[in-house]
């Protein structure tokens, strides 16, 4: 561990997983949320879905990043207290800290090893930089572990990952995150855009079988964690764009019947009976910026590739 890296351990108790994977397991329609794809193994496949070529939101907002990133900058004001939301690799915030010349960066992710690792590369790549590296789950309300005194505050949340809430849950937590954020706080924000349904359908559906491989990991990490009995083929990756909700659903789709025995508790599957892992909402730009005001933000400018594929937009808090 890098000792200039300062970190802080929030990351949720094993019975929030239980006492979530049950509660999904046990709804009419079974889900569970997408935030458990993230143990260790889930973060390497998710960087493996990055980097495929079907799946064009990483290299697409990267190339955005890349063009416009002085703009942004400027826009953010230099010195500030940055703070990342889902940070992952920290792969998109090393394009843009050359630029943006924060003070502290303040990376939140959910996965303990993945977020050491990458803040320790980090604050190896850039001495100057304070870094407080903070474990926790960022769907849940969270303080600050540090003050930020008088330093502007800004807030980086690329990759669409707002796509993964429903819109009024979006709604909610851009709120959330404005508050943390206090006035004349920024936030940069990266959002996924409609598009032709076949190049959506390609990028869930890749053809290595990766993006199947991180779905299907989250039986795995269950049978792990909670002592569960999955038979992992027994179940298969299914992603599907559904225009009228715009959105990707993905599930897994039970084979067979079966009975399946989680943290004591046995859970029946139908022949073809799914389990709805994650959503993925496209929007369009005018219908994020509706959300994002609706939130208490202002819209300062919005970036997007040649394609109008991927759109990354700069908001300033404004809340009451
Ligand atoms: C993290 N999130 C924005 C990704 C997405 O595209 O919704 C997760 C993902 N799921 C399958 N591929 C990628």
């Amino acid at each position: 561990m890098n000792d200039r890296v300062v970190f802080h351990d929030f990351h949720p108790a094993p019975d929030d997983l239980r006492a979530e994977v049950l509660a999904g397991l046990a709804a009419p329609r079974k889900y569970l949320a997408p935030k458990f794809f993230y143990d260790e193994a889930g973060s390497r496949l998710f960087d493996a879905i990055c980097a495929l070529p079907e799946y064009y939101p990483t290299r697409t907002e990267i190339g955005i990043l890349r063009q416009h990133g002085a703009e942004m900058a400027a826009l953010l004001g230099r010195e500030a207290l940055l703070i990342e939301l889902g940070s992952g690799s920290s792969l998109k915030i090393r394009v843009l800290l050359a630029a943006l010349r924060p003070a502290i960066y303040l990376p939140i992710d959910i996965s303990r090893a993945h977020l050491r690792h990458s803040a320790d590369e980090l604050a190896a790549a850039f001495p100057e930089l304070e870094v407080h590296a903070v474990c926790a789950d960022y769907t849940r309300p969270l303080r600050l572990p540090i003050a930020a005194g008088a330093r502007p505050r800004a807030a980086f949340f690329p990759g669409s990952s707002v796509g993964n809430f429903d819109p009024p849950a979006a709604e909610r937590f851009l709120r959330r995150v404005g508050e943390m954020l206090g006035s004349g706080g920024h936030l940069l924000i990266g959002v996924d855009l409609r598009k032709d349904p076949a190049v959506l359908h390609a990028a869930y559906n890749d053809t290595q079988g990766v993006t199947a491989a991180f779905n299907l990991n989250l039986l795995r990490r269950i049978n792990r964690e909670l002592g569960a009995d999955f038979d992992l083929g027994a179940f298969r990756h299914w992603a599907f764009f559904d225009d009228d909700r715009s959105r990707i659903e993905m599930h897994l789709v039970s084979e067979r019947a079966q009975r399946v025995r989680v943290a004591e508790q046995v859970f029946v599957f139908e022949s073809g009976e799914t389990i709805h892992t994650e959503n993925s909402y496209k929007y369009d730009v005018a219908g994020f910026q509706t959300l994002a005001r609706a939130a208490g933000f202002k819209l300062l400018k919005v970036w997007c590739d040649e394609n109008h594929w991927f759109s990354v937009h700069g908001l300033i808090w404004d809340g009451a």
